[in-house]
C-alpha cells in the first residue's frame, strides 16, 4: 500500500484527483468504482474542474458506485442516487446508461443478486474509489467475523448510523439497511484509491498503518492484500 499525506482536504483531493486523471487519460474506456460520503466530494469536483478544461472526458467511462440506503427514493437529497447526479454525473460527460448505483426497495436479497449482474457484465475496475469508516468499514462491508464477497443487504451498525446521521434530520431518520458491493467486487480493480480525512479517522489511518494483521473485525485491513492501493490522507487523518 502507498500512503499519500498531504497538509490540507483540499490537497488531499487533488493529488488523488491527479492520480485518477492520469489513469483516465491513459484508458479513456475506464471502468470506475465510486464512492459517496464526505470524503470524496473534493476529488469529485477537482475532476468535474479537469472535464470542463478539456484534461478529461468521462465519454467511454463506465461506473457502478458501491452502496445505497435500503427503500430510498434516488431523488431524497440523502440518497446516494441523488449525491452522484449532484457532484458528478450531473456536471460531466458520463453517459447516464453508463452509470449503475445499486437499488433495493426492500431488504430481498433478489436485489443483490440483480447488482451482481451488473458487475459480473462490467467486469473488474480499472478505478476504484474507497472511503474509509471510523470503524475501518469498506463499502457498507461493516466490521464481522465474516465478511460478505458479493451484493448484499446489510444491517448497519449503530456506529455508521450515528457517522451517517449528520446528513440526516435525526439518528431515527437514518436508514437502517443498505446494499452493499461484497470484498470480493470492491477490490476487484487495477488501481484502488482511498481517501480518508480528518480527525475522526486517525484511529483507522493509524490501524491501517500500524497493525500488521489482517482482521474482517477491520475491514480496511484487507486493503494490505491489493497489489495496486493508494491511500490519500490530510494531516489531521494521519497525525491525530
Ligand atoms: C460510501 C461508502 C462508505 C463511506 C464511508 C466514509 O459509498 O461506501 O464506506 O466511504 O462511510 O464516509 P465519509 O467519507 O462520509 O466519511
Amino acid at each position: 500500500m502507498k500512503v499519500i499525506v498531504s497538509d490540507s482536504y483540499e490537497e488531499m483531493s487533488k493529488k488523488a484527483a491527479d492520480l485518477f486523471k492520469s489513469l483516465l487519460v491513459e484508458k479513456p474506456q475506464s471502468k470506475l468504482g465510486l464512492a459517496t460520503g464526505s470524503t470524496p466530494v473534493g476529488l469529485y469536483e477537482n475532476l468535474v474542474k479537469a472535464q470542463k478544461d478539456g484534461e478529461i472526458s468521462f465519454h467511454w467511462a463506465k461506473s457502478v458506485n458501491l452502496d445505497e440506503y435500503v427503500g430510498i427514493d434516488p431523488k431524497n437529497e440523502q440518497s446516494y442516487q441523488y449525491f452522484m447526479d449532484e457532484n458528478l454525473f450531473n456536471k460531466v460527460n458520463i453517459k447516464k446508461e453508463n452509470t449503475h448505483l445499486p437499488k433495493a426497495d426492500t431488504n430481498d436479497e433478489k436485489y443483490a443478486k440483480e447488482y451482481d449482474k451488473v458487475l459480473d457484465e462490467m467486469g473488474p475496475r480499472d478505478i476504484q474509489i474507497l472511503g474509509l469508516g471510523n470503524n475501518g468499514h469498506i463499502a457498507f462491508n461493516e466490521p464481522a467475523d465474516k465478511l460478505n464477497k458479493r451484493t448484499s443487504i446489510v444491517k448497519l451498525t449503530d456506529e455508521t448510523i450515528k457517522a451517517n446521521s449528520r446528513f440526516f434530520k435525526s439518528e431515527e431518520d437514518v436508514p437502517k439497511y443498505a446494499i452493499s458491493m461484497g470484498m470480493a467486487d470492491a477490490f476487484n480493480a487495477k488501481t484502488i484509491i482511498v481517501l480518508a480525512s480528518g480527525k475522526n479517522k486517525f484511529d483507522a489511518v493509524k490501524k491501517i498503518i500500524e497493525d500488521d494483521k489482517i482482521d474482517t473485525n477491520f475491514p480496511a485491513s484487507l486493503l494490505h492484500l491489493h497489489p495496486n492501493c493508494y491511500l490519500f490522507v490530510d494531516k489531521e487523518a494521519y497525525e491525530g
